[in-house]
């Protein structure tokens, strides 16, 4: 078993392929935290404890005259709080009798083969193939018998543990549960990076690499969703390591609503993070005998760098978290019509942009925004989904059986949780979005949200949009989020549960996505939240791909990219080719360039075919051609970063190895350039050394190690904004 209870040492025991996890139950019944890291085998770490008489930090009543041991500097696996750990705190409880304070010991703990439910929540599941072994060890507090049950779960062949915690309440008090991290880790030291993913609209996921320093650092969202701010994904890595060298550990949390991760650096230069729920606004009410569970983080560690990290997380995410038969399909190539017509269209336009599509090798036709409701902007209709007659006569079933007659597949967009004020919804039912008493609501993007806490709310938007999904052939469907939620009030809960909406709202999300998404297995979704505002493993489970960012400028989309790239697989990142001069930035790259970034994802067109001269046309057919060939090899092989956009200027290239190591993609487009500037090679990475390979692109054999050493000479006579690819296969 990959998880013991190794009795007389009162340690608990996790052991992945290559890592270890080790907790103590100490003297008094704490919970310690030992170790997390290169795997051990049957070594005791409880030495790593040195107790000591510290000024200034508070003993537990029970330790009588023993002041050496203290919870303010001990490392912990769930930290109390109204205790005396000053440091973040794992959890905040109001108690019946006004009191904060939970102050858990160990009760008692199961271990069992299998993994832990999360009843409403997605989460990690596992297959046939995995071995996977849970833990939870019962924390209880003495005085009001309350209960924080701490779930982990043990992947061993995936090198992967996951956390979460549930809180019963069994005491006779209903109480408030105003915070409740899924995952605290405690580090007896602090030479650490702290990295993390930052951004806004248009531009997500910019990478951030900081040392900790004293106090605190923090990101997080309020606004209702993951955000484009920043993801729900962090790195703490020795401050040596790089791509391939040094411990790293990941933390990722699968959930899409208001987040927070906070690292502590403490007196000691010791190290604390956490990962939760945001506890901006949030209070659970628990009656006596209800329980609250919170959603996952899944860990990761890599002794051997950072691209190592980002192979754990690619190969679980692809294996064991979509639930969406199309997480193994290959997907097929779209064209949407967003940046061809916006809301300017007819049935006679959208054919016209199918027709020069299939032409190309387009597979899917993809009907974006405005073809519902009175939806000529964005000012109206949401809420409404009967189709346009004025724009689409025949209706969504006469447009999908013409582009069904081209051979295309067809999709559409929509926006589901939204309402419009100008809606035959909205005047129906103007309870029925967030709100506040005797306050105008913010509006978004002149939109408001609608009430997912809400029963009759949810049960309004599965019969609507199953009814539209019925309504003609549909293979695809972008599931859009398009403002943040503000003025999170519901009209029917009670003023004691209003601190309860935020999380409510994404317990109702993945109510109807549940509803919605996994009744259709037919159906390939894709995640969208203007662009990447809600890209987070919650939505992973239920769409295999979202849409990575509003940006299709392919130099910017170069960094949101490899941002991505560090915790989510190739196969999640919709990716287009558009139009020039580019939408939102006005620059002017080259097709080839543009197709070649966006092949570093699920690989699609934005653009107006018909506008596109032949030549273009002639270039895409190829990109199209060549992705499909190469398709497996992109989306399941390995991802290797070969460089960092933030700190190397000349270029950018990235790589992707099969399993087999037997193919190889190179990618690089080349950024700043100088006139006659120096001579560069770029190195794989991850072949074989001792095979041999044939570069489509160059003349001759070259071993594995050849290619990963000296490298692949970067022609000279590459222009700013220029691409070229490698194809690398065995002989
Ligand atoms: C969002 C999406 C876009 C497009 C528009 C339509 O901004 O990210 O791709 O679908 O909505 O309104």
């Amino acid at each position: 078993m990959s998880v013991r209870y190794i009795e007389s040492k009162k340690t608990f025991l996790l052991q992945t392929k290559s890592s270890t996890y080790q907790m103590k139950i100490s003297d008094y019944g704490y919970l310690l935290h030992l170790y997390y890291g290169e795997r051990l085998e049957d070594e005791d770490l409880s030495y790593l404890i040195q107790l000591q008489d510290r000024g200034f930090s508070p003993n537990p009543y029970e330790a009588g005259n023993d002041r050496t041991f203290s919870l303010d500097f001990l490392p912990q696996e769930f930290s109390s709080d109204g205790s005396s750990d000053y440091r973040l705190s794992s959890i905040e409880i109001k108690n019946g009798d006004g009191s904060y304070a939970f102050v858990g010991k160990v009760a008692k703990h199961q271990i069992y083969s299998g993994k832990y439910h999360l009843a409403g929540l997605p989460s990690l599941w596992t297959t046939e193939k995995d071995t996977a072994d849970t833990l939870e060890i019962w924390l209880t507090d003495a005085v009001t018998q309350l209960t924080v049950v701490l779930c982990y779960c043990v992947l061993e062949e995936k090198d992967i543990i996951t956390r979460s915690v549930r809180v019963i309440n069994q005491s006779e008090d209903t109480i408030y549960l105003n915070r409740i991290m899924s995952m605290t880790m405690d580090f007896m030291d602090s030479d650490y990076d702290f990295i993390h993913f930052d951004g806004r609209h248009t531009m997500e996921r910019e990478w951030s690499r900081n040392p900790l320093a004293c106090g605190i650092q923090t990101v997080g969202s309020f606004r209702g969703a993951s955000s484009h701010q920043h993801n729900p994904f962090a790195v703490l890595c020795e401050s040596a390591a790089n791509e391939d060298y040094g411990r790293c550990y990941g933390f990722s949390f699968v959930y899409s609503g208001n987040f927070m991760c906070k690292v502590e650096k403490d007196q000691y230069d010791q190290t604390r993070i956490v990962m939760g729920i945001h506890p901006k606004h949030f209070s659970w009410q628990m009656k006596p005998g209800e329980s609250f569970t919170a959603p996952e983080v899944v860990l990761a560690y890599s002794g051997q760098g950072l691209t190592h990290l980002t192979h754990l997380y690619h190969n679980v995410y692809r294996e064991n978290l979509c639930k969406s038969p199309y997480a193994k399909k290959e997907r097929p190539i779209l064209i949407n019509s967003w940046e061809a017509a916006y809301f300017d269209f007819d049935e006679e336009k959208l054919l016209k942009i199918a027709g020069d599509a299939v032409d190309m090798g387009v597979e899917l036709f993809v009907l974006d925004d405005g073809w519902f409701g009175n939806r000529n902007n964005d000012n109206a209709a949401l809420g409404d989904w009967d189709v346009n007659t004025a724009k689409l006569p025949r209706g969504l079933k006469g447009l999908s059986d013409e582009i069904h007659a081209m051979g295309l597949k067809f999709g559409i967009w929509i926006e589901p949780e939204m309402v419009s004020e100008d809606s035959e919804l909205y005047r129906k039912h103007p309870d029925w979005c967030l709100q506040m008493p005797r306050r105008q609501p913010s509006r978004g993007r002149y939109q408001l949200v609608l009430d997912l806490s809400r029963e009759d709310v949810r049960d309004y938007i599965v019969t609507s949009i199953n009814g539209v999904l019925g309504s003609a052939r549909i293979e695809y469907v972008k599931w859009d989020m398009n403002r943040f939620i503000t003025d999170a009030w519901s009209a029917i809960a009670e003023k004691e549960k209003q601190g309860e909406i935020y999380h409510r709202y994404i317990l109702g999300l993945y109510d109807i996505m549940n509803r919605i998404i996994l009744t259709h297995p037919e159906v390939l979704f894709c995640g969208c939240s203007g662009g990447g505002g809600r890209f987070d493993p919650g939505m992973l489970y239920y769409q295999p791909q979202i849409w990575c960012s509003d940006n299709t400028d392919a130099v910017c989309r170069l960094k949101i990219q490899y941002g991505t790239t560090f915790v989510y697989p190739v196969s999640a990142m919709e990716s287009h080719v558009s139009v020039c001069p580019n939408h939102q930035t006005g620059r002017t790259v080259p097709i080839k360039t543009r197709g070649v970034t966006a092949m570093d994802g699920i690989l699609g067109y934005e653009l107006d075919s018909t506008k596109m001269i032949q030549e273009e046309k002639q270039i895409c057919r190829e990109q199209i051609q060549s992705y499909k060939k190469d398709y497996a090899l992109i989306a399941e092989g390995d991802y290797f970063r070969l460089t960092n956009p933030y700190t190397f200027m000349e270029y950018v290239a990235w790589e992707h190895v099969s399993r087999d190591q037997k193919e190889a993609l190179i990618s690089l487009v080349i950024m700043e350039k100088e006139a006659n500037d120096a001579q560069r090679c770029v190195k794989a990475k991850g072949l074989n050394p001792g095979m041999y390979y044939q570069v489509e692109e160059m003349e001759g054999h070259f071993s594995g190690q050849v290619l990963m050493s000296a490298g692949l000479p970067v022609p000279n006579g590459l222009l700013q904004y220029e691409a070229i690819q490698y194809h690398i296969r065995a002989i």
